[in-house]
This record gives C-alpha cells, structure tokens and sequence, in this order.
C-alpha cells in the first residue's frame, strides 16, 4: 500500500522506526519529513500527509507528534480526510470498521513503538464495514459542504 507519513519534533524518533517498519513489511512509503529532530510546527506536516491522502497520491497516512491530537486535528482541516488519534490498537480497527479513517496519529510520547506498529498494522490492514457505518460517513462528508 502507498503510505504518506509524517512528523514533527516530538514523534520524530518513531517516525523514522514507523518508515523502517512500513518499508520492511513491503509498503511503498513517501516520507514528507521532517528529516531531523529540529523543532517545527505540526500542521505544516499533518498537511502534507492530508494533501497526499485527500489527492490520491497516498490511500492512507501515519502522522507522528507528541501526543498525535494536533497532527489529528490539523488533518480534519482537509477536505476529504477522516483522521484518528489512536492509542490502541483496537481503536485503530474501529476508526477503520465504523469510520472509515484514512489517516492514523498516533503518539510518540506517551505511547511506546511496539504498541505503535501494532496500531499502523491494523491500521492499515483492518477494512471499512460499511453498512450502517457509510450512512454516517457520508453525513461526516456532508458537513465539508457547510
Ligand atoms: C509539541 O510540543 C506538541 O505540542 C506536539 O507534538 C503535539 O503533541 C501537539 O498536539
């Protein structure tokens, strides 16, 4: 799968162990940065993944900051993207069953990286139930249009 994945300064560290993982499992991944642990700003980030995801150059993103709460909601801003700020990894299926997110931010201070791979791995490999969940998907899209 094509995987857009980002950071800033304080997911940093485990955004580069989440690109060696992603690209070891066999996924076509587009780092968008930043490429050291220098402080920056998370939206500049979290919009990069969300254009990447929202224009179809990437089917899913994987944002990275201190707790994944501002890189979630700097995503949201996007038209078209559902993002999730998962720290389980039964949350990760559930934002995908009954959400259909296609952005995951996760944490990269209070959540270590072995938990963390596990909610990208089913992140990325749980699929959308629809049924009475793309009903209310689609009343998430309608609001894009307000
Ligand atoms: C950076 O200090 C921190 O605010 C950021 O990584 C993130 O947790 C914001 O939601």
């Amino acid at each position: 799968m094509r995987i857009s994945i980002a950071s800033d300064h304080a997911g940093y560290e485990q955004k580069q162990a989440l690109v060696d993982h992603l690209t070891e499992q066999g996924h076509d991944v587009i780092d968008r940065g930043p490429d050291t642990d220098a402080r920056v700003d998370y939206p500049d980030y979290a919009a990069l993944v969300a254009r990447d995801v929202a224009g179809g150059a990437a089917e899913r993103g994987v944002l990275v900051c201190g707790t994944g709460i501002g890189m979630a909601v700097a995503a949201n801003k996007v038209r078209g993207i559902r993002a999730a700020n998962v720290t389980s990894p039964v949350f990760a299926a559930l934002a995908r069953e009954h959400n259909d997110a296609n952005v995951v931010a996760v944490s990269g201070r209070f959540v270590d990286l072995s938990t963390n791979r596990e909610i990208v791995d089913t992140f990325l490999s749980t699929d959308f139930g629809g049924g009475r969940h793309a009903d209310r998907v689609c009343k998430i899209s309608a609001l894009e249009s307000e």
